[in-house]
């Protein structure tokens, strides 16, 4: 049974984010969703409600559990008995921050493998702070993120209205 993890933040899940995790069920038996539970970092939804979204966002995919994790991923990753870590790749930009970031966690891991995978074209653009960014400024954000999200961010964010 071959497990991947895909952790990120998820605040919140995008049809980026969604994207890839559909593409991972295709290469691996499990394919676990990891929120990070970060103290320090602000952020719009709790992990409470970002698993809630996550889960709701994943129901059609029998393959998928949604975790939280605190502390250095290699651990979590040892814990769920995993080596393989997926993460997406939009542009060349988001490439030194990942490539770092997979390094470290061989050297902290030396089994851990990274996987890197490209989102549809569609979703090349998106990421969860854009969304938020153009949600309340009133943009429609209606094809970038599951219907729940778009629920969620309506009962919860006032949209600001320009001059
Ligand atoms: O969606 P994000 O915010 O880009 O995800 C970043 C994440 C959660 C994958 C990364 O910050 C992480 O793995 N944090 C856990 C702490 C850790 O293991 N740090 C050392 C690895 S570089």
């Amino acid at each position: 049974m071959k497990t991947a993890v895909y952790p990120g933040s998820f605040d919140p899940i995008t049809n980026g984010h969604l994207d890839i995790i559909r593409r991972g069920t295709r290469l691996f038996d499990r394919v676990i969703v990891a929120v990070l539970e970060n103290e320090e970092k602000r952020a719009l939804f709790q992990v409470p409600e970002r698993l809630e979204l996550l889960r709701a966002s994943t129901k059609d995919l029998s393959s998928v559990e949604i975790h939280s994790f605190s502390g250095l991923l290699v651990n979590f990753l040892h814990r769920v008995d995993a080596n393989v870590v997926v993460r997406g790749i939009r542009a060349v930009s988001d490439f030194e921050y990942e490539f770092q970031m997979a390094l470290m966690n061989r050297e902290l891991s030396p089994d851990t493998e990274t996987i890197f995978m490209m989102p549809a074209v569609e979703y090349s653009y998106v990421s969860s702070r854009l969304v938020k960014e153009v949600f309340r400024l009133g943009g429609d954000i209606s094809s970038l993120v599951p219907a729940v999200v778009l629920e969620k961010l309506r009962s919860r964010v006032p949209i600001a209205t320009g001059r």
